[in-house]
């Protein structure tokens, strides 16, 4: 563990995060606590925010206001730590085309400081174990989309981090390679890692997140455990509360707090029907 690294600090914690574009404002005053060793959803609907979100949290982008820790690590004050201790697939994977995937994970993990043996090593493994090794010489470029996720996991993942941020990290990636994903996040989190994903995918986000906020138009609109949401939900809505004994599912949580309400002009697309 890192000197700098203050344990019992939260994994993710940040204060009035806020993000302007011009004049919109995309994140605003975002607070979040996330313990460490959890699996943390953060779900919204498209434009919410959440790739700004992790943008501003990875150091991909600078926020306009706010504060951000990490494992106890002031981002701005030290952004050199915060990155030696994390992995992220960003939501446009920034990958070296013309590298073979052995090749990027080798230059990765070398500018983290690994020796040349350990990197090899690693490398080695994450290829085999995400699929990746049927044709070694094939450049990134000429990757399908599903392999170009896989390989872009396997980068974020080669040094260990200890915070693993992913945006839609199952986008577009079959029900095999999303098993080996979820496979490897899960053992990540059985070794003490914490893992802050968005997706759209919210049968799989049930399956694997014990936690969740939900973001709309920049603002956060709920947050806590699945159980949390779900008994605020019911709390919220009589009509449900009525239907007694029904679990809801994350994805009828997630459209009664974001969607709740809206309600289509009658004959819009009738003649798409028609
Ligand atoms: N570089 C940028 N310049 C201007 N506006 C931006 C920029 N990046 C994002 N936005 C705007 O900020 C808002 C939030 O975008 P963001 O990409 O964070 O949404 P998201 O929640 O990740 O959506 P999705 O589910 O579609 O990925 C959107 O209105 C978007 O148009
Ligand atoms: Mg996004």
């Amino acid at each position: 563990m890192s000197k700098s690294d203050n344990e019992g600090s939260f994994a993710v914690s940040t204060i009035g995060l806020t993000k302007d574009f011009e004049a919109m404002r995309a994140v605003n005053n975002v607070n979040l606590n996330i313990a460490r060793g959890l699996f943390y959803g953060f779900l919204g609907p498209n434009g919410a925010g959440k790739s700004t979100t992790i943008k501003m949290l990875t150091g991909l982008m600078s926020p306009t206001a706010g504060r951000i820790e990490v494992l106890g690590i002031d981002f701005s004050e030290n952004p050199v730590e915060v990155k030696r201790q994390i992995g992220v697939v960003p939501e446009n994977l920034a990958l070296f085309d013309r590298l073979t995937a052995f090749e990027y994970l080798n230059f990765v993990g070398r500018m983290y400081g690994l020796s040349r043996e350990e990197v090899a090593k690693r490398a080695t493994e994450l290829l085999e174990f995400m699929e990746l090794t049927n044709n070694p010489k094939k450049l990134i470029v000429d990757f399908s989309h599903g392999m170009k996720k896989k390989t872009a996991l396997a980068a974020a993942l080669i040094h260990s981090p200890r915070v693993l941020f992913l945006d839609e990290p199952f986008e577009g990636v079959d029900a095999i390679a999303a098993k080996t994903m979820k496979d490897v996040l899960q053992a990540m989190i059985g070794n003490g890692a914490t893992i802050f994903l968005t997706s759209h995918v919210l049968d799989i986000v049930e399956k694997l997140c014990t936690d969740i906020s939900i973001i709309n138009r920049g603002t956060i609109v709920a947050q806590g455990s699945i159980e949390q949401l779900r008994a605020g939900v019911f709390a919220d809505s009589d009509a449900l509360a009525q239907a007694s004994g029904k679990k809801l599912t994350l994805e009828e949580i997630f459209i009664e707090i974001v969607g709740g309400g809206r309600e289509q002009p009658e004959n819009l697309l009738s003649w798409l029907v028609e």
